[in-house]
């Protein structure tokens, strides 16, 4: 194959005008659905399965997205007999119809082994799991768009039909693709990047170790080096081409299904995976969101700690965050409904009794509108024969259907609030790129992973709804004007117009803490020669003429901020202030003492403030408090630690959800009046939450 067999440049940013409504996430309802396999069952058992999922509150179900070879048994040969079948026994049920490009069928692998992905040394991974495609294949790319037209086509306009999911959890599994095709795609994208190979020696600086480069036939996907030190500016083009290539290839899907959709109907696909610019995803061929939320993996044998610090599954608080980033309101296309485990895998544990309503809770908290869990019921065969769903093997009436039921009637009491906005008044500010470059240098990596854990951490515990902003190719000074507070903790790779935006948050008002090891590197990963932090010297009034990691054996290094002292992390920028910027924070440990620490310039009508340091979640609650941002809901509600508050609002009104994740009863208190919406009441002053206990009150 070469490259010009490519249907579909890798280089497609035009921006989708979405112009489709939803009718799950329309602003009008909280809805339920669940993931079902007509596939894996008798067709005897369909319409009872369907009557009782409608019995139990669920009104939407997912289907086909494994199922390839249910609709093209053989090369060429299509068939909707089987799910025509299954659709006549529908019982008023809404539903999202999947593409199956996650498993190709045996046929079209054996044929076509040039769709298989590949390790970095080349071997081929075969048939018998799934995902094991790649983007690239031209090959793949056809049969693919071929089965999605069809499909499209067939079904598009049944009323049944609400909605499309694109392949299933696009990069899972793996998010490296080693194959002969992505290579000839590889090239392709680096040609259209850099024109010329000279450009290409130069981004990628090949003057280091030899390996500059002579003719594009020379360079490949990485490939394996010694001690896996492969140029990390090729790496950090390499994850954008990973990036590129499937958003192209759900693109590809997307503006076929476009084509055949009924007004009000929607595309979207689910999960939030590696080397994906989920967000460009969604602007080119989503409607929204939605994500796979298992909270349980928390209670995993290897992940589970006692240590009270760890916030188990309110860790997934996070995710759901980085899901509201990319739709405000979005759906969860599975929520743990039963116990994690593959044949292969022991996993987690059943929820406790409470903890589905609490994950769901947890999920609508963040703006989750849609709420559809994984799977109806267990499947009695294959590698997930111990992922369970809200059904045990038998069908027999269990806890967990019971409790899914319990959810529905409290959702009916919920439903004005469809549609609401979390607020949040902080954010973290992020970007695709500076998170691949954490990926691939050890450097960034070790500030970044303690800083985010910690300022999400504190945040929780400070209860201090939070927001992650991504600064993107459509970003504008707009979308950040209405936060207070905003960390870039290591904004290590800056471009001119990123620190043209943050110079406008700030000049209007905002207040920006970026933290240490930023503005280092350029957008090849290159680091420069200006003077640190670079491009943001100017608005953060900071020099940094000296910087280490914190050496192992310093002990604790210490930071006096004004009287208070926090805990330096990980490393240490030795900072001076430039013109009228502020020293506020000094070293007081090991040579670094006497070191300025913290800076902070007033920067048109807000402030720029430059940590030398990474977080700890201590140092991340005395930032929260002292820029006057921790607990900004106190005067509304007390609530012991152990607890999330979240607030979703919508035309002037505000629901504020509660969340407990322990075992045990905690009091909350109230200090105005409120509707609690599971039952209707007036509440006000002390309230019972029990165990894994959830409140939504209309304020
Ligand atoms: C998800 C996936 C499902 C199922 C589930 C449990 O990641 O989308 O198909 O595999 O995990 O393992």
């Amino acid at each position: 194959s070469s490259e010009a067999d490519c249907e579909y440049p890798l280089d497609s940013y035009f921006e989708w005008q979405i112009v489709t409504m939803s009718k799950i996430i329309n602003g009008d309802n909280l809805t339920l659905g669940t993931c079902y396999y007509p596939e894996h069952w008798p067709k005897t058992m369909w319409r009872e399965d369907l009557e009782r999922m409608k019995k139990t509150g669920i009104e939407v179900i997912r289907i086909a997205e494994f199922a390839w070879s249910k609709i093209e048994p053989e090369e060429g040969v299509f068939t909707y007999e089987f799910f025509d079948e299954f659709l006549a026994d529908e019982v008023g049920m809404k539903v999202i119809f999947c593409t199956p490009t996650a498993t190709p069928p045996a046929w079209l692998t054996e044929k076509y082994p040039e769709v298989l992905n590949a390790r970095m040394d080349g071997v081929l991974l075969r048939h018998g799991a799934r995902r094991h495609y790649n983007y690239n294949s031209p090959v793949y790319q056809e049969l693919s768009a071929r089965i999605t037209g069809k499909s499209a086509s067939h079904y598009a306009k049944r009323d049944c039909i609400i909605g499309w999911q694109l392949d299933n959890e696009i990069n899972c599994e793996v998010d490296v693709f080693y194959s002969e095709s992505d290579t000839v795609a590889f090239r392709q994208f680096l040609k259209e990047k850099y024109g010329t190979i000279d450009a290409l020696n130069e981004a990628w600086g090949t003057a280091f170790w030899n390996q500059t480069y002579t003719d594009w036939k020379e360079v490949y996907v990485p490939r394996t080096t010694i001690s896996d030190s492969t140029n990390p500016h090729e790496v950090l083009d390499y994850t954008r081409f990973i990036s590129a290539s499937a958003r192209r290839f759900a693109k590809m899907q997307s503006d076929i299904i476009r084509r055949y959709l009924k007004p009000g109907d929607f595309i979207t696909t689910n999960g939030l995976f590696g080397n994906l610019d989920n967000h460009a995803m969604r602007r080119e061929s989503l409607d929204f969101m939605t994500y796979d939320s298992y909270p349980n993996f928390a209670y995993c044998l290897d992940m589970y700690s006692d240590n009270p610090k760890n916030l188990r599954d309110r860790k997934w608080s996070r995710n759901l965050t980085e899901t509201r980033s990319v739709s405000p309101v979005f759906g969860i296309m599975e929520q743990q409904s039963g116990a994690n485990g593959w044949n292969t895998r022991m996993e987690a544990p059943t929820p406790r009794p409470g903890q589905i309503t609490l994950w769901t809770m947890q999920s609508i908290a963040h703006g989750a509108d849609y709420i559809s869990y994984f799977r109806w019921r267990t499947c009695t065969m294959g590698t997930e024969i111990y992922w369970h769903g809200i059904l045990d093997y038998s069908s027999r009436e269990n806890r967990r259907i019971r409790e899914v039921h319990d959810v529905y009637e409290k959702l009916q009491g919920m439903q004005e609030l469809a549609g609401a906005r979390y607020e949040a008044k902080v954010g973290v500010l992020k970007d695709y790129d500076n998170i691949w470059d954490a990926q691939l240098d050890v450097w960034h990596q070790r500030v970044d992973e303690a800083s985010q854990k910690a300022l999400f951490e504190a945040a929780q515990r400070t209860h201090t709804p939070l927001d992650f902003v991504y600064l993107t190719e459509t970003t504008t000074a707009e979308d950040l004007a209405g936060y207070s507070l905003l960390f870039y903790p290591h904004m290590t790779i800056v471009t001119e117009r990123q620190a043209e935006l943050l110079k406008q948050y700030v000049a209007a008002g905002g207040t920006l803490v970026i933290g240490c090891r930023s503005g280092y590197k350029n957008s090849t990963g290159q680091c420069v020669m200006d003077t640190l932090p670079g491009l943001l010297s100017e608005l953060t009034g900071t020099d940094i003429p000296e910087y280490s990691f914190i050496a192992p054996d310093a002990g604790t290094v210490t930071v006096d901020w004004d009287g208070t002292t926090i805990e330096a992390s990980v490393f240490a920028d030795l900072l001076e202030p430039l013109g009228d910027a502020k020293l506020e924070g000094t070293y007081t440990s090991d040579y670094y003492s006497g070191s300025g620490a913290l800076v902070c310039n007033s920067y048109g009508k807000g402030k720029a403030y430059y940590y030398g340091s990474a977080w700890n979640e201590m140092s991340a609650e005395i930032f929260l408090q002292k820029l006057g941002a921790a607990n900004p809901y106190r005067d509304i509600v007390t609530v012991p630690e152990e607890c999330e508050i979240a607030v979703r609002s919508k035309n002037g009104v505000r629901y504020l959800f509660v969340l407990n994740y322990e075992k045990h009863p905690v009091e909350i208190t109230l200090h105005r009046k409120g509707t609690d919406l599971y039952t209707g009441n007036e509440i006000e002053g002390s309230q019972t939450l029990d165990g894994y206990g959830t409140m939504v009150i209309r304020l």
